[in-house]
């Protein structure tokens, strides 16, 4: 099956998403990747642009995919491998909460809405043109859990934010993560990393796992760091050898 990112339609799209000071060429598709992978079904983005479009291509495929899994038509793997725990669960909606204020004055982020309609991809977007500390008073508090969380917003005192608000809206059923994008080489993203450390050493995020990538060839936005909440079936113990 072709993957939504091989079509023409969809490279041509997102050219006006494409801002070279955001840094996300490589990141988007990482994004991509890594919902594919981790099959979040509620995701939050703080700061939307490029990113958006591939997180939405990629619970877009997933919709679909889910829905001949669901269905009992087949999977795309070895089906002996099926776990039956995760196919009883009940799954929300494939949906993105994305926040931008627009204050950025290179944002892409006012497109976001018109090529996700263009390429159809509009139906798992609910965009946000608020600040994301307002996301407790905006969001229901039903609606208010995530199992990944995209944060291209940097700066201390964001960093400081997000940690405070948005950390409590991690859920817990099948695992979740929170990335944060350009973490390595700035003091202010090393100082988060190295706060986050420390509460996770001392204890204080229990069950807590983080991970940072570098892109060696960039000297700015540059990385990101990945932190997992491990809970629920991604702690299970299904097998004795891998
Ligand atoms: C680094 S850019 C996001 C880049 C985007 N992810 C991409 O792939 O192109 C950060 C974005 O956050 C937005 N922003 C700045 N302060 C904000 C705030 N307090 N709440 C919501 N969005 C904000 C800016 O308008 C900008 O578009």
């Amino acid at each position: 099956m072709k993957t939504i990112l091989q079509q023409k339609d969809f490279l041509d799209s997102i050219k006006p998403l494409i801002s070279s000071s955001m840094g996300t060429e490589e990141m988007a598709p990482l994004l991509y990747s890594i919902i594919k992978f981790t099959r979040p079904h509620r995701v939050l983005e703080i700061g939307a642009g490029l990113t958006s479009i591939y997180i939405l291509a990629a619970l877009s495929e997933l919709s679909s995919i889910e829905k001949n899994e669901f269905d009992g038509n087949s999977v795309g793997y070895d089906p002996s491998l099926k776990n039956e725990e995760y196919y009883k669960m009940n799954h929300s909606n494939f949906i993105l909460h994305s926040f931008d204020n627009l204050g950025h004055p290179e944002t892409s982020a006012n497109k976001v809405l018109e090529v996700s309609k263009k390429l159809d991809l509009d139906k798992y977007l609910k965009f946000w043109n608020n600040d994301y500390l307002e996301i407790n008073k905006l969001i229901p508090e039903k609606e208010r859990s995530f199992d990944l969380i995209w944060c291209d917003l940097g700066g201390l005192n964001n960093y400081l934010n997000q940690r405070e608000i948005l950390f409590p809206l991690l859920s817990d059923k099948v695992g979740s993560y929170i990335i944060f994008h350009s973490t390595l080489s700035n003091v202010h993203g090393l100082a988060f990393l190295n706060h986050l450390k420390l509460s996770i050493y001392q204890g204080q995020l229990p069950g807590f796992e983080l991970v940072s990538l570098f892109e060696p060839q960039k000297k700015r936005q540059n990385s990101c760091t990945i932190i997992r909440k491990a809970r629920g079936i991604s702690n299970r113990i299904y097998s004795e050898r891998p």
